[in-house]
């Protein structure tokens, strides 16, 4: 089957052409617009969908080498996301649903994500447990099947990118943070500061990361601008070392907790090499297997939409034109 996957929920505008599952094309244009803000706006990030969401569909169908006429099913975002965002994707794929007289599938992000791994690994991954960690989300979910999630726990306040970069800001290293602070820090001293990690109750599977970038607020704030440029790289390496921590601790319990052997990992924070490094070392350790996508499959893109589009659409399964953004949308089974 032959899907056209629109992705619009944030500041990516992304169309991508699969055929069964597999990508032909996946084209992604990131707004680097609100770099000047330092953070994404969603009004521009809006206007910004309504004039790149044509060029970066038709850059996808020429990629693919693929006639328009020649699309069996349109996928696309519904939620969660910023809503203005969501309704330009979701507008334009309902219209080019209708005039083509094909079907429509609105796919949740967080489940798109969790698809992106599908999409590399040749054998059906499920049953396993999927550390889905962005700018907008972070909860752990076991993945009985595709379609079929229990969400084990979440994030009580900011997610883990969203505390990357917001810690990037404070200490102003630029936006988007995540990607920055990775690479300061692997010249740092991650020992340098022992920030807190918040592990919560025993055996809660819930994160919360704003006490973290409370300690490191309170932490620059003692130190003259000086010091903070000197020790940047050391303080960026001490605070990706405890979201690290917290991250490989609270997945492995929650391997432990629905007996899986197999984790696996999604969303942009996934693309963090310190992350990866340790859960690597982890998964030798304690014998789990370890899955992640490759880099540009970690954020935002709309091959993960069309690849979750293609497994529900083969089912028969599809939206119909009342289809609507849900910018709070959870996760759910089907
Ligand atoms: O999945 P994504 O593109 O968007 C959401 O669904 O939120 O993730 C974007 C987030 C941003 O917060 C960004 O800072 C973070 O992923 N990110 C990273 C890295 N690359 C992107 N965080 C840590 N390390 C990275 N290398
Ligand atoms: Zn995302």
């Amino acid at each position: 089957m032959l899907i056209l996957g629109i992705e619009t929920s944030c500041d990516e505008t992304s169309a991508a052409i699969t055929r069964d599952g597999r990508i032909l094309s996946n084209v992604i244009y990131s707004q680097l617009i609100h770099t000047r803000y330092g953070g994404v706006v969603p009004e521009i990030a809006s206007r910004q969908h309504i004039k790149t969401i044509m060029p970066v569909v038709q850059e996808a169908l020429s990629r693919a080498k693929t006639p328009l006429k020649k699309i069996e099913g349109i996928a696309v975002t519904y939620g969660p996301g910023l809503v203005g965002c969501l309704l330009v994707g979701i507008s334009w794929s309902k219209a080019l649903a209708y005039s083509l007289k094909i079907p429509l599938i609105g796919i949740n992000h967080i489940e798109a994500h969790i698809f992106a791994n599908f999409l590399e690994h040749p054998k059906p991954m499920p049953p396993f447990v999927c550390l889905v960690v962005s700018g907008g989300h972070t909860l752990l979910v076991d993945v009985k099947e595709k379609g079929n999630y229990r969400v084990m726990g979440q994030t009580r306040d900011d997610a883990a990118g969203e505390a990357f970069d917001k810690v990037a800001k404070l200490l102003e290293i630029g936006y988007p943070g995540g990607p920055l602070i990775d690479r300061i820090s692997k010249k740092g001293k991650r020992d340098f500061v022992r920030f807190p990690r918040a592990y919560l109750e025993k055996d809660s599977l819930d994160f919360s990361f704003s006490g973290l970038k409370t300690a490191v607020a309170i932490y620059a704030s003692g130190l003259s601008k000086t010091k903070i440029n000197r020790n940047k790289k050391d303080i960026a390496a001490s605070f990706q070392e405890a979201v690290a921590d917290v991250l490989i601790e609270k997945s492995i319990r929650a391997l432990r907790v629905a007996k899986s052997k197999r984790l696996g990992l999604a969303g942009g924070v996934a693309r963090n090499s310190r992350l990866r490094e340790k859960l690597e070392a982890k998964a030798k350790d304690l014998k789990f297997d370890l899955y992640y996508p490759s880099y540009e499959l970690c954020t935002d893109n709309a091959a993960m939409v069309a690849a979750c589009g293609d497994f529900y659409l083969s089912q028969g399964i599809k939206s119909d034109l009342s289809l609507n953004a849900i910018p709070y949308a959870k996760i759910s089974s089907i």
